[in-house]
């Protein structure tokens, strides 16, 4: 499988500036109609695409794979699911052109669907989460970013992707009031070195995800990025996978729905929403919506 045959943004290095957009359907939309016109007008240079399973099912058609996100109550609390039918992601290097593709999509799917959830997030130091912590560090590289990430065959299908993305809010104020150690702890690494902590508790985030130590294992390709308004903060957590399984497996365990044992993440940080988007391949530049008979 080519990697051309996936959208650009999926594997390309993060870019310092995102905007994530959520939309729901409008009432009485065409919605295929809206979802062909937005496939061609769409420019993959603007960011990634997705399409959730409430579009797919008001398309009267399936995805193999994709499913709406799921409610969970779980140990560390509750886990909400925002599922809508459309999501985007922009990637940029300024936020001049974020706004123009916003301008852009908006002529796009306006009557068809209606902003939902908007938001802008950063690079932040580099590439760390707000707590100081580097992310990404784990992530495949090259051909196993590939085979993590995308869908390797089937006609309409080859070169796809599903994201998983919920959005965290930290509360920053109580994670710096812990003692460093404690703080390196709740992540299983240490702050100033990224070494990882061979005796960090069972608790510890890179403990409870270490992708290798699931059955099958779980890589993922992660592109989170932080968020962060004057009083609120956080991380847009965005996971590209070939399978969402390899994502809630880990979400599931993370939660302490595995043995009970809590991501110590949670200990300053909650999911405020969640949705899974299947996102389509490109063919000749354009996204290629055969799969949803456009
Ligand atoms: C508050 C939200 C989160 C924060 C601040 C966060 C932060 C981090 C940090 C600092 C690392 C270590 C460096 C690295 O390898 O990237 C990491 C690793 C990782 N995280 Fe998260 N994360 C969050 C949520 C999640 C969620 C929801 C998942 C998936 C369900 C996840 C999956 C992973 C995986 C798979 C690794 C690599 C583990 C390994 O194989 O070593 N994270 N995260």
């Amino acid at each position: 499988m080519k990697p051309s045959l996936s959208q650009p943004g999926i594997l390309a290095a993060p870019l310092p500036v995102g905007r994530s957009l959520v939309f729901r359907i409008a009432p009485g939309a065409d919605v295929a109609a809206a979802l062909k016109k937005l496939g061609k007008g769409f420019s993959t240079s603007w960011g990634v695409m997705g399409v959730g399973e409430p579009l797919v099912r008001a398309l009267g058609r399936t995805i193999p794979g994709l499913r709406a996100f799921p409610e969970m109550t779980a140990p560390a609390g509750p886990i909400p699911s925002t599922q809508q039918a459309l999501w985007m992601f922009l990637r940029n290097r300024d936020r001049t052109a974020t706004f123009d593709a916003t301008m852009e999509i908006r002529s796009l799917v306006a009557g068809a669907f209606v902003l939902e959830d908007a938001m802008d997030t950063f690079l932040y130091a580099g590439g760390k989460d707000l707590s100081g912590y580097e992310d990404g560090t784990e992530n495949p590289r090259r051909a196993a970013a590939i085979a993590a990430a995308l869908i390797s065959s089937g006609k309409g299908l080859a070169g796809s992707s599903f994201v998983a993305v919920q959005r965290w809010a930290h509360d920053l104020q109580l994670f710096q009031s812990l003692p460093r150690t404690q703080r390196d702890a709740i992540i299983g690494r240490r702050a100033d070195t990224n070494a990882e902590i061979a005796t960090a508790p069972a608790s510890a985030h890179v403990k409870r995800s270490a992708q290798e130590s699931y059955d099958p294992p779980a890589f993922m390709l992660r592109r989170s990025m932080p968020w962060a308004a004057a009083h609120e903060q956080g991380l847009e957590f965005m996971a590209y996978v070939e399978s969402l399984d390899r994502f809630e497996r880990v979400l599931r365990r993370m939660a302490g729905l595995d043995d009970g044992i809590v991501d110590g993440l949670f200990t300053f940080s909650r999911p405020l929403t969640g949705g899974y988007y299947w996102c389509p391949p490109v063919t000749r530049g354009r996204l290629n919506l055969s799969c949803l008979g456009l």
